[in-house]
């Protein structure tokens, strides 16, 4: 056991980031297919902040997350979390997916809690917990709810409090709100501004939609198409909570388009996709 953690303890690099990506690609092999999904990925995120990625559609933000994640693993290049490689999924980097995977037979308070058994918590800690956090998304009322029950909205709330419980370092969302109606989805985009505030949540979020970028993020990255490279980074130094109508909200989301419309009709190279 001491040899271990000494092992770990070595292994550790000061990379003076949370999380830091080193030229990082990824490529997937079917049977006719082989598709360069990301490629020449390098970024560091700090403790505490808030990056939006966005860029077209296929153009690998699923599969960075997922890399992050530890879900999938790059084919090259080096992801390193708090200075060690990511080789797995862990409690310290959960993810909120666009469809909330949640269990229909149990009510949002169990559904919360379910997150943190899984995470190895004890009791006391998971009741402490699941009701600290439906309280932070504002679902007190629904506690004993059962899923069917709840809006679309409403379940992305119960994912939310479900990945906020286990207090994981860094939140990894994917379009998280994409499925969701314009009027619900602005509603949690405020209230994940709140949410972040209080938290101190370092958080990498997808997005393909401007405007969500604009509001919610620190910085944003946007990727080319596939294979999806990093092409710019935008600093956002605005005030919080920021508006959706406001107009340097607006005018922040028109930026970010054109970086991306610059890029809509170009043509993937030959050798990025091709069959074997
Ligand atoms: N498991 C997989 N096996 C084979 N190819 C894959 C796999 N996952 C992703 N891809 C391919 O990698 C590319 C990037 O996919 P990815 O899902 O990361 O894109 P995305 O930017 O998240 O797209 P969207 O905006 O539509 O969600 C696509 O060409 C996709 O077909
Ligand atoms: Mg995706």
């Amino acid at each position: 056991m001491a040899l271990l953690r000494r092992q770990l303890a070595e292994e550790r690099e000061d990379t003076g980031a949370l999380l830091e990506l080193r030229d990082v690609a990824k490529e997937f092999l079917t049977r006719r297919q082989r598709t360069k999904a990301i490629d020449h990925i390098s970024m560091r995120v700090q403790n505490g902040e808030f990056v939006c990625i966005v860029g077209p559609s296929g153009c690998g933000k699923s599969t960075l997350l997922n890399i992050v994640a530890g879900l999938e693993h790059p084919s090259a290049g080096r992801v390193l979390f708090d200075g060690r490689p990511i080789v797995r999924p862990g409690a310290e980097r959960v993810v909120v997916f666009q469809e909330p995977a949640l269990y229909p037979w149990l009510n949002v308070r169990a559904n919360v809690e379910m997150g943190l058994k899984i995470a190895g918590r004890n009791g006391a800690d998971r009741k402490r917990l699941a009701e600290r956090y439906i309280e932070l998304v504002n679902l007190k009322r629904f506690s004993k709810a059962y899923m069917h029950e709840l809006s679309g909205g409403m379940r992305q709330r119960v994912q939310l409090a479900r990945a906020l419980a286990v207090e994981p370092r860094m939140l990894l969302m994917d379009e998280p709100f994409a499925a969701l109606d314009a009027q619900t989805r602005d509603v949690l985009q405020q209230e994940l501004q709140e949410i972040w505030a209080r938290t101190g949540a370092t958080v990498l979020f997808v997005t393909h939609n401007v405007r969500e970028a604009a509001i919610l993020g620190d910085r944003v990255f946007v990727m080319t198409p596939a294979p999806g490279r990093l092409k710019r980074e935008i600093g956002v130094d605005l005030p919080r909570p920021r508006s959706p109508d406001s107009h340097a909200v607006v005018d922040l989301a028109a930026r970010i388009r054109a970086e991306l419309e610059h890029d809509i009709y170009a043509v993937p190279s030959p050798e990025d996709s091709y069959a074997i």
